[in-house]
């Protein structure tokens, strides 16, 4: 079987104030489509052959937000597995290893962040069932896609000869978030992608990989899973234990040193929602080149991202802002600064 492994466990803080540390982005409607990210993740995985039930990672804080909005899933009764304490990617898909390993030797893993826009599920879902093929072979896959600014966000894959058998190439290279200068370097040549963040393998092989290059995280996430609690539909990972665990992601800590790794090209209309600049970038664009979500006015203004949420926003003679309105607070930027939404929350979790 394969595993579809969620991770939903991070807090988005660049997409704040829409996401908060209780109420993060991928339980929210970010895209204004009708369904919260991790629905949007779950549903369009339909129709992928031999897919198992969703297995998902989060905090143990978003239990129920997860059971809640993953109830009627086209996928089959969700698998929560609840992390005590964030310790980043490469547990959390270790423990979903793990599990996966307890019903079958041979358990196929296909790794999904939960804060993805993939314009073509269709074309994704080909590309899975290529990816499993490939996983089946003992190939740690991702999928390539072709870059179109020097982003510093994503991880970069330097693409080698072509596997003989299938549309897969070598990794001759990962780069997890390069430097502005090496980025810039690498949108040049033509033979880097970015790393989409979903991986397909065998639970086997990433966990012999984990083995390899961070044995402390396999350790401390095998002690975690022994002494779980299984309740309902959740699976609780021993707090001490996974405390332990060192903290680091898929990227760093497998992906950049194996050998293993192979290179799907994947053209789905894939973006990472990661902050308001990719955000307006997927957006619907009026005649101004404004996306106006919600209760919104705008007279002379252009270029501009903005959201309300809770009562009318109104701009005039705005050009090149970003204005996000909740109910609590409100965001105002140009938008080229924009990033920098992530000192103020460093400074709210600090105190003010
Ligand atoms: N369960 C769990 N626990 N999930 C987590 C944790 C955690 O501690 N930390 C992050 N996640 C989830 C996030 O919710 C997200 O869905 C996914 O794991 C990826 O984490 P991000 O923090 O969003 O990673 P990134 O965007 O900086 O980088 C990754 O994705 C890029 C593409 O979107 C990397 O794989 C890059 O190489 C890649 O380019
Ligand atoms: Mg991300």
């Amino acid at each position: 079987p394969v595993h579809p492994v969620i991770l939903s466990g991070g807090v988005g803080s660049r997409l704040w104030p829409l996401s908060r540390e209780r109420y993060p982005k991928q339980f929210l409607d970010v895209a204004a489509s009708g369904n919260t990210l991790v629905q949007q993740t779950v549903a369009r995985l339909e129709g992928v052959a031999g897919l198992d039930s969703p297995m998902v990672v989060c905090n143990q804080e978003h239990r129920f937000l997860v059971a809640e909005q993953l109830r009627d899933n086209p996928l089959g009764a969700a698998r929560i597995l609840l992390e005590p304490v964030g310790r980043n990617t490469a547990p959390a898909v270790a423990t979903a290893a793990l599990q996966a390993l307890r019903g079958a030797e041979d358990a196929v893993l296909a790794v999904f962040p939960a804060d993805h826009l993939v314009g073509e599920p269709g074309a994704l879902r080909a590309a899975i069932t290529d990816a499993v093929a490939a996983a089946r072979a003992g190939y740690l896959v991702t999928f390539g896609i072709v870059p179109t600014r020097p982003e510093t966000g994503y991880g970069y894959i330097e693409a080698g000869e072509a596997v003989e058998g299938g549309p897969a190439h070598a990794v001759r290279r990962f780069v997890e978030k390069p430097d502005a200068a090496t980025a810039e370097a690498y949108v040049g040549t033509g033979r880097f992608y970015w790393n989409s963040g979903m991986f397909v393998m065998r639970a086997s092989r990433y966990l012999e990989e984990l083995q390899r290059h961070a044995p402390a995280i396999v350790e401390a996430c095998e002690a975690a899973l022994a002494d779980a609690e299984h309740d309902l539909d959740f699976i609780r990972l021993a707090e001490a234990a996974f405390a332990r665990c060192p903290s680091d992601s898929i990227d760093y800590a497998v992906m950049e040193h194996t050998d293993a790794a192979v290179t799907l090209p994947l053209d789905a209309g894939w973006s990472d929602l990661g902050s308001w600049a990719t955000l307006m970038e997927a957006g619907e664009r009026d005649a101004e080149g404004n996306v106006l979500l919600g209760d919104v006015i705008a007279e002379s203004s252009r270029n501009n991202y903005v959201r309300a949420e809770s009562r009318l926003v109104a701009t005039v003679g705005l050009e090149d802002h970003v204005v996000v309105e909740t109910a609590d607070s409100v965001l105002v930027a140009p938008r080229d600064q924009v990033h920098a939404v992530k000192q103020i929350v460093q400074r709210l979790q600090d105190g003010g």
